[in-house]
């Protein structure tokens, strides 16, 4: 009984990997900074369907630290665009009273696309609505090797225990903290995590489907919800 009443559950967190932008470019003889854009549009649709569907928080990788090995022509698009998209719907965010939050080494951005990101997460920071989550220039190892840092760091001036240090504990100095995944999204037909978020996809329900990003819309999210419901979430009880 209690199953049933979980399993027909919109899932609280919902992390994407939105793979394929290259791909749909090269399938309509444009190029690839052309499929990144249509992408925008794709998460525009799923933010908008997610707002609908009341899910607490939405996680997309948009960039990941492996991406650093792209050329350094698609990689100035991709900040580009990044820095474009976030001007133009951060009020259109603000309205669907939504948070932003933006996880990973935003180090090597620029300075203005450093403000701009500042501006938008404090613009929206009193929102009560949908969390938004911005994975950009995120790798999950960098992740727990900047976790770790912390703690050890607190360690070696007295200010944490080694007795102290639990799950709990150390899940609070991750980028998002305890915040698991429900279910992983991934387009594009590859099936693989590429160093998203590791500790925090530990137990979601993992969803691949074959659509490249761009075409990616509220009935697709729809059909991964579907999927979703139909799972047995035991998390190893039995
Ligand atoms: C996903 O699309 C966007 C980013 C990784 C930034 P890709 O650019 O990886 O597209 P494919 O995988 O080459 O089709
Ligand atoms: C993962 O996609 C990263 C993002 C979607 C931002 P990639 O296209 O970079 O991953 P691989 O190379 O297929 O593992
Ligand atoms: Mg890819």
């Amino acid at each position: 009984m209690e199953q049933t009443e979980q399993s027909m559950m919109i899932p609280k967190h919902i992390a994407i990997i939105m793979d394929g932008n290259g791909r749909w470019a090269k399938a309509h003889g444009v190029p690839r900074l052309e499929g990144h854009r249509q992408g925008v549009k794709a998460v525009r649709n799923t933010v908008r369907r997610c707002v609908e569907l009341e899910v607490e928080t939405l996680t997309l990788f948009a960039f990941s630290t492996e991406n650093n090995k792209r050329t350094e022509e698609e990689i100035g698009w991709l900040f580009k665009l990044f820095l474009a998209t976030l001007k133009l719907e951060i009020n259109k965010l603000n309205k669907a009273n939504i948070r932003l939050e933006v996880i990973g080494d935003l180090s090597v951005f620029d300075d203005r696309l450093q403000k701009a990101i500042a501006d938008g997460v404090s613009l929206l920071a009193s929102n009560t609505g949908m969390k938004l989550v911005i994975a950009a220039n995120y790798g999950g190892h960098w992740d727990i090797t900047q976790a770790v840092k912390q703690i050890a760091h607190s360690h070696a001036k007295g200010g944490v225990g080694l007795d102290e240090i639990n799950e709990q504990f150390f899940a609070k100095h991750l980028s998002l903290g305890s915040d698991s995944v429900d279910l992983l999204i991934r387009s594009s037909g590859e099936q693989r995590i590429s160093n998203f978020m590791l500790w925090q996809l530990a137990y979601s329900e993992l969803y691949f489907t074959d659509t490249l990003w761009p075409d990616f819309d509220a009935s697709g999210l729809d059909r991964a919800i579907d999927s979703y419901q139909k799972r047995d979430r035991r998390f190893g009880s039995r």
